[in-house]
């Protein structure tokens, strides 16, 4: 007992403590290729093999079969460190696997089925609905299982894949059922987004753009001045805009103080009220990027309307998220149903209803209430501007 420094007599005690976490992101350019050599160190193991189950989203197979090829000639080469536990997995991707029970019923089967414990490992390599809905599984098996993230679209890499959560939607809502969890690692690599269609392509860059506003007037500055060659996939552009996008997402969670959303804002979800309300309103018609895009022009007017962001800033976002090729509207952005999202918003966090606008670029500020008329001019300018901008 002296070792514990508490009285036997306390009948009430609150004990602060923390635990170390460590958060691995690898930035390659083949990693089934020339930087296998980066992957392989990640599985670290006491047993004479590190066990592997590997899922991966069935279209980055269709876009670019070498991806398949090469993890597969790898794996078979590493025989030595690894034991793949069964044959690699393809699931259907994008929102349906997180709609869908039997889908993520069937990875819990087969992570029962291959026997996988806390120190086994689950590669996930998809967009970031895989990414969400196996690391979901993974998370929730045994307590969670070691999980590697290899994001496949500009968004999980530029955003999702370095967060410490995973969810599948449930009750006709995003995100209902799901975790926090620290991925074991996270591999951002370049020809896993080589070839992904245009539209996700574009689309991740909504989330680069939002959190440059919130943080940082030369990231901003970068995205504004090289929009246009990002949107026509010039890596020159590209790979920095992605990196710093990724190392502010990173930071916030590393350093923000506050990982597991245990206060009441969320800072790295300015604009998602109504996108995530707009992509069940649309029947996910709209991606995740294209919605923030949408619901980040409009938070940055509002921003102006009602907080004082500068006319010229709005300007500058909205002129970057068009030149960007993404919408600044939707139709389903004008029903009145957009503002349940608000409500939503609020109840997956709990609490009073807290919203991040902007004062300035790089300088965010909590707000606790909507003003719904100032919203409704916002939406009428967003709609407007998007007429003009698109012309
Ligand atoms: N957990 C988090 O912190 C977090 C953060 C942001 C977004 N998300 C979630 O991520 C999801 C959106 O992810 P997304 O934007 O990556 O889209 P996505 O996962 O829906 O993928 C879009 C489409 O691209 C396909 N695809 C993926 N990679 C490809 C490739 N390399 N080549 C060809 N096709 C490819 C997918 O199969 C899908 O059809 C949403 O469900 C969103 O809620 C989670
Ligand atoms: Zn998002």
């Amino acid at each position: 007992m002296a070792s514990i420094p508490w009285s036997v007599a306390e009948d009430s005690l609150d004990v602060n403590f923390s635990v170390p976490q460590l958060l691995r992101l690898r930035c390659t350019r083949d990693c089934f290729a020339e930087d296998w050599d980066q992957v392989l160190p990640l599985l670290k193991t006491d047993s004479a093999k590190a066990r592997v189950q590997i899922w991966i989203d069935r279209s980055v197979v269709e876009s670019n079969g070498a991806v398949l090829r090469n993890l597969s000639q790898r794996i078979a080469e590493s025989d030595e460190a690894i034991e793949l536990v069964a044959p690699i997995a393809l699931v259907d991707g994008g929102e349906q696997i997180k709609n869908d029970p039997d889908a993520i019923e069937n990875i819990f089967r087969a992570i029962d089925r291959d026997g996988l414990d806390r120190r086994s490992y689950v590669f996930v390599i998809g967009g970031g609905a895989v990414l969400d809905a196996v690391g979901y599984a993974a998370a929730i098996a045994h307590r969670g299982i070691r999980l590697i993230r290899f994001p496949t679209t500009t968004l999980g890499q530029a955003d999702s894949g370095v967060g410490v959560k995973n969810a599948i939607n449930a009750y006709g809502k995003k995100n209902w059922k799901g975790t926090f969890a620290v991925p074991w690692a996270v591999v951002n690599d370049q020809t896993l987004i080589a070839n992904l269609p245009d539209r996700d392509f574009r689309a991740g860059f909504s989330e680069a753009v939002k959190v440059s506003l919130l943080k940082s007037p030369s990231a901003f500055r970068f995205l504004c001045d090289h929009a246009k060659a990002i949107a026509n996939r010039d890596w020159n552009a590209v790979m920095p805009a992605i990196r710093s996008s990724v190392l502010m997402h990173l930071h916030h969670i590393t350093h923000g103080g506050d990982p597991f959303e245990m206060q009441e804002a969320r800072p790295l979800d300015f604009g998602h009220w109504s996108a995530h309300k707009l992509e069940h309103l649309t029947n996910f018609r709209l991606r995740h990027g294209e919605a923030v895009s949408i619901g980040v022009a409009l938070d940055t007017v509002y921003s102006h309307l009602v907080h004082g962001l500068d006319i010229s800033d709005v300007q500058r976002t909205l002129n970057v998220l068009s030149d960007l090729g993404l919408p600044l509207f939707d139709n389903e952005l004008a029903e009145q149903t957009i503002f349940d999202g608000l409500e939503e918003f609020r109840q997956h966090l709990g609490g009073r209803l807290t919203v991040t606008m902007l004062r300035a670029v790089g300088q965010s500020i909590n707000v606790h209430e909507i003003d719904q008329s100032a919203m409704r001019k916002a939406i009428e300018v967003v709609r407007e501007q998007s007429l003009v901008l698109s012309r």
